[in-house]
Parts: C-alpha cells; sequence; structure tokens
C-alpha cells in the first residue's frame, strides 16, 4: 500500500498531479451514465439549493417525493419566504433534521429583504446564508453558476480516498478542505456543474460504501490506487467515533374523544420547538406511568402498553416505551389536537409517529 509521505490528511504534489486524470473519463461517463433526477432540469439556483439541502443525511431515492411536493407548494423563493412555518415544516415531515427547514426559510427571508429576491451568485454571499456551509455552496455555485467551487460530501471523499489511497479522516474539516483545494485546480471550465455532480453521483451509484464498490462498470479504475492494490475497503479508512448515547423514554398516546395530546419540545437543542406526545424519561412501569398521567391532572379510564420502539438520531438513540391513554377530559398541561389536523397539519418528528 502506497501511502502518501505528507502528513495524511494533505495531498502530495504528485496526488495532485493524479486528479488531473479524472476530469475527461468522468464527464464522458457522466454523460452517458447520469440519473434524470428533478433537480436536474434546469439550473435555477433556488431549485438546486433546494435539492443540496434535502440531499445532506438523505437518500436521493428518499429526497424526490419531498423535493417535488415541496416545489410545487414553494415554486420560488418568495413563497417558501412567505410560508406559514407549521406548512414548511409538515412537508419536511419525515425528512428529519428540521433546523435544514427553517434555516431554509431564514435563508429565503433574507434574500427576499437584502437582495429584492434574486439568489447571491457569489460564493462568500451564498455561504454566508443560513444553513449553507463549504459543501452546499459549493453545490450551488458549480451547479448553478458554473463556477470553479468543489463540493466535497462524504460520496466525493469516498471517491478521492480510494483514487488516492488517502488516509485522511473523511469527516475532517481540514481533510475536506484539502480535498477541495486539489480538486479546485482540476475544474473543467464550462462543466463545473457536471464535474461536482459526476463525483457525487460516482460515489453515489458505483464507488460504494464498504466491500461492495462496482470496479468493474468504474471510469476512473484504470488509475485508482486502491482498486489498483484491491484495498478498496480499506478507504476512506474507518475513524472510531464515540457510540451513541442510548436515552429510555416512556411516551404517552392520549386520547380524549377525537383529539390527542401535544406539546412542544424546549426551545432548544434536540427537534427544537417543535410537537410531541407527552413523555418522560426513563422506562415506567405502568404503576409509575399512571402515576404520571395523575401528577399531570388526568383521571385515566383505561392505561395500554404499545411494546417498545427505537429511534436513532446523529449523537443520540431513543429506546421508547409507549402507552395508549384514554381520558374522559382533558388537562392543561397539554394542547388537546384534533386527529383530523394532525394528520394533515400538525408536524410530528417521525419518532413520535411510531406510535400513531
Ligand atoms: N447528493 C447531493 N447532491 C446531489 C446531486 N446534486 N445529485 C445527486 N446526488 C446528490
Amino acid at each position: 500500500m502506497s501511502l502518501s509521505k505528507t502528513a495524511p490528511s494533505a495531498l502530495s504534489p504528485q496526488d495532485r498531479a493524479w486528479l488531473e486524470k479524472i476530469p475527461g473519463p468522468l464527464l464522458r461517463w457522466y454523460d452517458q451514465s447520469a440519473r434524470a433526477l428533478p433537480w436536474r432540469k434546469n439550473r435555477d439556483p433556488y431549485r438546486i439549493w433546494v435539492s443540496e439541502v434535502m440531499l445532506q443525511q438523505t437518500r436521493v431515492e428518499a429526497v424526490i417525493p419531498y423535493y417535488e411536493r415541496f416545489l410545487c407548494r414553494f415554486p420560488t423563493l418568495q413563497s417558501l419566504a412567505e410560508a406559514p412555518q407549521e406548512e414548511l415544516l409538515k412537508l419536511w415531515e419525515g425528512l428529519g433534521y428540521y433546523s435544514r427547514a427553517r434555516s431554509l426559510q431564514k435563508a429565503a427571508q433574507l434574500i427576499c429583504r437584502e437582495a429584492g429576491g434574486v439568489f447571491p451568485d457569489s460564493y462568500d454571499r451564498v455561504r454566508a446564508l443560513p444553513g449553507v456551509g463549504p459543501y452546499t455552496a459549493g453545490a450551488i455555485c458549480s451547479i448553478a453558476f458554473e463556477q470553479a467551487v468543489p463540493a466535497v460530501d462524504g460520496n466525493v471523499m469516498r471517491v478521492v480516498s480510494r483514487l488516492l489511497e488517502n488516509a485522511g479522516d473523511p469527516s475532517s474539516p481540514t481533510v475536506r478542505r484539502a480535498v477541495a483545494d486539489a480538486l479546485q485546480k482540476v475544474y473543467p471550465a464550462g462543466r463545473c456543474g457536471d464535474f461536482t455532480q459526476s463525483l457525487m453521483e460516482l460515489g453515489a451509484t458505483v464507488c460504494l460504501p464498504g466491500g461492495a464498490p462496482e470496479c468493474a462498470g468504474c471510469p476512473l479504475a484504470s488509475f485508482c490506487r486502491a482498486f489498483d492494490h484491491g484495498t478498496q475497503a480499506d478507504f476512506p479508512v474507518r475513524i472510531s467515533k464515540k457510540p451513541r448515547r442510548i436515552l429510555p423514554l416512556t411516551v404517552f398516546r392520549i386520547g380524549c374523544e377525537d383529539r390527542t395530546a401535544l406539546r412542544r419540545r424546549p426551545a432548544e437543542g434536540l427537534l427544537a420547538g417543535l410537537w410531541e406526545l407527552p413523555n418522560a424519561e426513563g422506562f415506567l412501569p405502568e404503576p409509575a406511568a399512571e402515576a404520571w398521567l395523575y401528577g399531570h391532572g388526568l383521571r385515566p379510564t383505561s392505561v395500554r402498553a404499545l411494546g417498545e420502539k427505537r429511534h436513532v438520531f446523529t449523537h443520540v438513540e431513543w429506546r421508547m416505551l409507549g402507552y395508549d391513554v384514554s381520558c374522559p377530559g382533558p388537562c392543561p398541561d397539554f394542547v388537546w389536537v384534533q386527529r383530523e389536523a394532525l394528520a394533515a397539519r400538525i408536524m410530528l418528528p417521525t419518532a413520535f409517529k411510531k406510535f400513531l
């Protein structure tokens, strides 16, 4: 295995020169193989921005129906800026990482207020928008505005790590910056957007994670060091992450006639400010669960265990024990929402939906 002699995150002059081989074969492959995805229909920066924000942490197949519904309801920056937040969140329901939706709207409002609704076309101004990091800014500026600015996400890191057998930590911002700097030098004028998307496309469809890359169909195989040495499974290197914290919770689905009890989550932290089913930390056995309900002023007529569900977030995993509760009357600690409104208008995070 020929690892570069420099620090693992840095790219040697040889590595940089190696990358010059990519654009030609990769673009020829992309012209033949690119998937017809809805955000590739035109170069409207608004549409590309929405797609890139949705695609952070979410797979293409899962994003497509959300993207189409979103653009149908909010076809322009202005319509997004003016949307009621609850409606925006309802359209985002199930995609997760809800702060992305809020930042998207905050940025749309800023552009409408300060730039007459015209999407900025300089990297620095795009990067300064709420919720926009170097990856998203690079994707927007290269795809919508044909600028030579790379967008290095996990897929692109995997492609480059294998091509160069680079042992840098693929999630480290320093390593990503080094890769972006080196890629920038080989961006092909006139095809910057396609080059960005071809790198992503190769990572998503050919240069697959783990031991499953489809090197037989890879346009870069003839100069991929990992393919040459059979080390594809060793790159990118896996940096052991801190294990997720496990949080046991007891979740209550409380019905009173045709209404369900909800409450708002705290304004800070995980799922900040969103609706939730009432819940308590820890696994409460039935008598303790009943005591908790009494403590909130409820007099349940039935309490039935719903079993356990899990929900995995980035840094924490919820282990949830559910109870279905019927009450003859409501109490003031919660907001009592009609089932029809809950289904049609209220955004409830997926973790809680598992009990509906
Ligand atoms: N993942 C992130 N951005 C993408 C894009 N523009 N096309 C396909 N997959 C992507």
